[in-house]
């Protein structure tokens, strides 16, 4: 098993460790947060992430980390989050 070494920081707070090529969806259920869907083909935008100021389809990549492996999330589409 790789290595937990990316400090992903989520738009609730939370914190997770993730490695390298773990998808986006079932790393935010573990920081709690579920990321939309549509399509899931890269299409539809409905599961457009920040990660760390670039947009990203959670649906067609997964984790990346450059040399700093510390990745802040927000999200595109607002207040579903909030509650
Ligand atoms: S779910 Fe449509 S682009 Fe990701």
């Amino acid at each position: 098993m790789k290595k937990r070494n990316i400090k992903v920081i989520w738009p609730n707070d939370n914190e997770t460790f993730v490695s390298e090529g773990e998808d986006w969806f079932s790393s935010a259920e573990k920081a709690g947060l579920e990321i939309p869907t549509g399509c899931l083909t890269g299409s539809c935008g409905a599961c457009e992430i920040d990660v760390n100021g670039e947009t990203v389809r959670a649906c067609i990549s997964n984790i990346k980390s450059k040399k700093n492996s510390q990745l802040n999330i927000s999200f595109t589409t607002d207040p579903f989050w909030e509650d």
